[in-house]
């Protein structure tokens, strides 16, 4: 997808998020509305969700609102690409996942994905969201940019 369509459709998409969003502050119904307008949005949105970080486990995500086929419940920090999101506390862009040292093939029509850190107002994690795609190399700073800040705007205000 082009540059700029890319960038007109995250646009559309905070606008609506932040508008259906506003005074909602249950974190599940936060998750389930981003994962469905993002992924009605983006063709190339193949799976879309959260991992949560588990209170009740030390260092293991645990899976949470998602549109797409099915996902694993559980993965361990510094494992594929979300613990490594999770460990790390940095956005992962993966052009080709198959190169990606651990990981998880949850879907293997999964070729390219990124995951970002999700934290709240303290500055805390909270969870990571994943987005995979069939193509290889989908993602990019565009969508890191705008997914990063949707963030932000949704879970840390
Ligand atoms: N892609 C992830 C696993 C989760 S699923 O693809 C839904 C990873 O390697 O972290």
């Amino acid at each position: 997808m082009q540059t700029d369509q890319k960038k007109a459709l995250y646009e559309e998409a905070q606008k609506e998020l932040i508008s259906i969003t506003e005074g909602e502050t249950n974190v599940t119904a936060l998750m389930a509305t981003v994962c469905c307008i993002l992924s009605q949005k983006f063709d190339y949105y193949f799976w879309t969700g959260f991992y949560n970080v588990d209170p009740n486990k030390e260092n293991e995500l645990v899976v949470g609102p998602y549109q797409g086929t099915l996902g694993c419940l559980r993965i361990p920090f510094g494992r594929g690409v979300c613990g490594a999101a999770a460990s790390t506390l940095e956005t992962q862009v993966v052009a080709d996942v198959h190169a990606f040292p651990g990981h998880i093939a949850c879907d293997s029509r999964t070729n390219s994905e990124i995951v970002l850190p999700v934290t709240n107002a303290d500055g805390q994690l909270i969870a990571v969201l994943d987005v995979d795609s069939v193509e290889a190399n989908s993602f990019d700073e565009t969508d890191r940019i705008a997914l990063e800040t949707l963030m932000q705007r949704i879970f840390a205000q």
